[in-house]
């Protein structure tokens, strides 16, 4: 970070349970005298308006800053290119630098839950169906309308083509660049031959390996760029889009099973966004590069009683250069589709 007297921060897919968490968390890490220009992202308006009413709301009762607080907002759509460009251009228009981006947006393409399997998963292995549940159903071979696999360009390329796209900024901002992983990115989710996870059944848990992977190919890259970035996960919280599948008895009982799997010695379930929103904000305000290794990822973690810590893991890189050429390739193409999407419309004409 600089030491300006200002800072901008993106984070994408703010009105979600550890969006808000990391707008909260970092309003109360960063220095409170500084004025702080918070970019919010969502795919709707009154989702932003929203979603700064609550920032505002907690900025204001619970936070004692003096420095002001300011908002923006970009309105969206990772699978949806054009509305990537117009978020691009929009910043590059209205900013010089950013200095925070957190890469949170993400979604699956869920189609239910298989209520039977679930029921013996839970019986079977209490621990495992609250840490790496097989019962959510998910849709194979969704696309975008802009033909790419779509929780491929919505979790992953999307994301990846905005920061690509920015970067001048992010280099002016000396910034930090925070990936929101997961705890379920194995390698064995993610097939070379499938990098857009048009075949898969796990294209939620591939698309989290392909976020892994690329950020251990390009984070050197960006280091030369005056750019950090990290690669975090939250643990285990409760997820607010899920929540359509679940009735109030599935609620609670998920619940119940999370506080259970604590008490099993699971370090991941924090339960709430709160706590999963430590190690984002570990990576961004308290990480420092020349001790914090940038080849590993640092997890939200949690005693038995709710003590958060950072708990690190081991990446497996196997397959990251592929990976890393794929999406350069991909920038490329992508590059031509769209150079002639934002023209001058109000030139005079002779
Ligand atoms: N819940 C967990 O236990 C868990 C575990 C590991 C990792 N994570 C990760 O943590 C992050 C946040 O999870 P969450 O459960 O809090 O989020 P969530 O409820 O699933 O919400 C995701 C957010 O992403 C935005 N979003 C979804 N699709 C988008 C698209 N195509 N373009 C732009 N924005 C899009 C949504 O914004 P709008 O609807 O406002 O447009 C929404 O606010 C995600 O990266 C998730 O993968 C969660």
């Amino acid at each position: 970070m600089t030491g300006s007297k200002r800072i901008v921060s993106v984070v994408t897919g703010t009105n979600s349970n550890l969006g808000l968490n990391i707008a909260y968390r970092f309003l109360e890490s960063v220095p409170p005298d500084v004025r702080v220009t918070l970019i919010v992202t969502s795919r709707t308006l009154p989702r932003v308006n929203e979603v700064i009413s609550k920032i505002k709301n907690y900025h204001d009762n619970h936070l004692k800053r003096a420095g002001t607080l300011d908002f923006d907002y970009l309105l969206v759509d990772f699978t949806n290119m054009v509305s990537v460009l117009t978020a691009i251009y929009e910043l590059k228009r209205n900013y010089k630098e950013i200095n925070y981006v957190f890469i949170n947006a993400a979604q699956g393409v869920y189609a239910g839950i298989d209520w039977v399997g679930a029921t013996f998963e839970v019986l079977r292995n209490p621990l495992k169906s609250v840490s790496n549940p097989t019962y959510k159903i998910q849709k194979v071979g969704v696309k975008s309308a802009d033909g790419l696999g779509l929780v491929f360009q919505a979790n992953v390329f999307g994301p990846y083509y905005f920061l690509k796209k920015i970067q001048d900024l992010l280099s002016a901002g000396k910034a930090r660049i925070i990936w929101i992983s997961s705890l379920l990115s194995n390698s064995n989710y993610l097939s070379l031959n499938d990098i857009q996870l048009l075949n898969s059944n796990v294209s939620y848990e591939g698309s989290k390996r392909l976020v892994d992977l690329l950020h251990l190919a390009s984070y050197n890259d960006l280091n030369n760029a005056n750019i950090t970035q990290y690669l975090v996960h939250p643990g285990i919280f409760i997820s607010l889009s899920f929540l359509k599948f679940l009735n109030v008895f599935s609620y609670y009982g998920m619940i119940a099973l999370f506080y259970f799997g604590r008490l099993l010695g699971s370090p991941w379930h924090n339960i709430g966004g709160y706590k999963g929103a430590n190690a984002p904000i570990f990576a961004a305000t308290k990480a420092d590069p020349k001790f914090d290794k940038q080849d590993v990822k640092y997890g939200s973690a949690c005693t038995i009683k709710g003590s958060e810590f950072i708990k690190i893991s081991p990446v497996d890189n196997s397959d990251a250069k592929q990976i890393y050429s794929y999406f350069k390739e991909l920038e490329l193409e992508w590059d031509e589709k769209l150079k002639d999407q934002i023209a001058d419309t109000r030139k005079e004409y002779p």
